[in-house]
């Protein structure tokens, strides 16, 4: 699959299967979001891997029927005390977790695996249910499992055209 067709083919999958997930495509996945940039280099990400009471606990936090669904939870969470913060005072912890985010949900899309992002959740009730300590802030949520077949549906996106502007002077 060329990086293209990797773009193009990850989607927010909103339906999965019970299925197991192999240790070897959570070990692939994992090793391709360690290896994300972050600035200057603080990597200040933890991700949590939330299976069984946890995530029993973490569903309180996100009650849509496909997100319990999936066989794993994941928690993507940002050490406060580890980022790179500008001298203008912007932190950039939510902008390297999402660079995670997005290494690891493209490389479950190409090992066959569903993710979808989840900014929209309680996040009082993900703290609790993670026992996060108080550096640690909650970003975003994703189910990880095997699609249902009929989970995924068309793309739309601006062209081209509406979001690039060369200057030249
Ligand atoms: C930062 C971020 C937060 C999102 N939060 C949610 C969410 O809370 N619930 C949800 O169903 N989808 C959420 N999404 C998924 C978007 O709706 C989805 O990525 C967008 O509609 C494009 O569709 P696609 O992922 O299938 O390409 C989020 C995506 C991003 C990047």
């Amino acid at each position: 699959m060329s990086f293209m067709e990797l773009c193009k083919g990850r989607c927010s999958v909103r339906g999965y299967l019970p299925d197991p997930i192999p240790q070897e495509k959570i070990d692939y996945i994992l090793e391709c979001a360690r290896h994300a940039p972050s600035a200057a280099n603080r990597q200040p990400w933890r991700l949590y891997i939330v299976t069984g009471e946890a995530k029993k606990r973490l569903e309180a936090a996100y009650s849509k029927s496909w997100f319990a669904e999936a066989p794993l939870a994941l928690a993507f969470v940002g050490n406060r005390r580890e980022c790179w913060v500008h001298s203008d005072g912007t932190e950039y912890l939510m902008c390297d977790v999402a660079i995670f985010c997005d290494h690891l949900t493209l490389a479950a899309a190409e090992v066959g695996l569903g993710t979808c992002w989840i900014a929209a959740f309680d996040k009082t009730a993900a703290r609790q249910a993670l026992q996060l300590p108080e550096d640690e802030m909650p970003f975003y949520l994703s189910p990880l499992g095997f699609p249902k077949p009929d989970s995924t549906r068309a793309k739309s996106r601006k062209a081209l055209a509406d979001i690039v502007v060369w200057r030249q002077e």
